[in-house]
C-alpha cells in the first residue's frame, strides 16, 4: 500500500487539501498535518474545523504542526513514503522550505525530503507573486520540489466549480503517480 504524507497549509484553497485527503486516502495510507493557519483558512473556506476534519477520515493519522517528534520528522521513516505533498502551499510555508528554516513540523518533513530526496510536491497559491515568491519557487525547485501553481486549465471546458477543483487534484496526483480520472486528458483539438 502506498503511503503519503500531505499537508494542508494557510494558503486559500483548503478544498484542494480536503479533495487529496479524499482521493489518497482511498488509495492508500495517510499522514496529515494541518497548520495552524491551514485550520484558520479551513474554517474560513470550507466552514469545518480541524476537529470535524479528522472525524470525518478517521483512517487518517493526523499530528500536529508542533509535534517535532513524530515519526515522519525522520529519514528513516520518511522514506517508505511515495511522496509528501503541501496543498495547498502557503508561501510563508514555501518560504521556510526554500531556505532551511524549520519552525514547525511541516517545514520538518519537507527537509527531510529533500534531503532524502522523497518527492516533495508544493501546490502554491498566491496572487501576484513577489520577487521574494519567485526567487523561494526558484530555490524550492532546484533544491528537488515540484512547484505546481493551483492554477486550472480551460481546455477541458470545465462547467462547475468541481471540474476546476478536480483539474488541480488530478495534476498533483499524476505528479505522485496515482492513478483517477479526474479529468479529461488532452487528445488532440476538436475532440
Ligand atoms: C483567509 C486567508 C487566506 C489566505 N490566503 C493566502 C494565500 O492564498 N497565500 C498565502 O501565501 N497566504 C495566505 N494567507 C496567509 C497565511 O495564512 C499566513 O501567511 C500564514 O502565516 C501561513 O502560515 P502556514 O504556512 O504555517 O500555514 C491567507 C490567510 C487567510 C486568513
Amino acid at each position: 500500500m502506498k503511503r503519503f504524507v500531505l499537508c494542508i497549509t494557510g494558503a486559500s484553497g483548503s478544498i484542494y487539501g480536503y479533495r487529496l485527503l479524499e482521493e489518497l486516502s482511498k488509495r492508500g495510507s495517510v499522514d496529515a498535518v494541518v497548520s495552524s493557519a491551514g485550520a484558520t483558512v479551513l474554517k474560513e473556506e470550507m466552514d469545518k474545523t480541524l476537529k470535524e476534519l479528522k472525524a470525518e477520515f478517521p483512517e487518517v493519522n493526523f499530528y500536529g504542526e508542533r509535534e517535532l517528534t513524530a515519526p515522519i520528522a525522520s529519514g528513516s521513516v520518511l522514506t517508505g513514503y511515495e511522496a509528501v505533498l503541501i496543498a495547498p502551499c502557503s508561501m510563508s510555508t514555501l518560504a521556510s522550505v526554500a531556505n532551511g528554516v524549520n519552525i514547525n513540523l511541516i517545514h520538518r518533513i519537507c527537509e527531510v525530503a529533500l534531503k532524502e530526496r522523497v518527492k516533495l510536491v508544493l501546490l502554491v497559491r498566491e496572487m501576484p507573486y513577489s520577487r521574494v515568491h519567485l526567487e523561494n519557487m526558484l530555490r524550492a525547485t532546484e533544491a528537488g520540489a515540484v512547484v505546481v501553481p493551483a492554477s486550472p486549465g480551460f481546455y477541458h471546458r470545465p462547467g462547475s466549480m468541481d471540474d476546476l477543483i478536480n483539474f488541480v487534484v488530478g495534476k498533483v496526483l499524476d505528479l505522485v503517480g496515482v492513478e483517477h480520472d479526474l479529468y479529461r486528458r488532452w487528445k488532440g483539438g476538436g475532440r
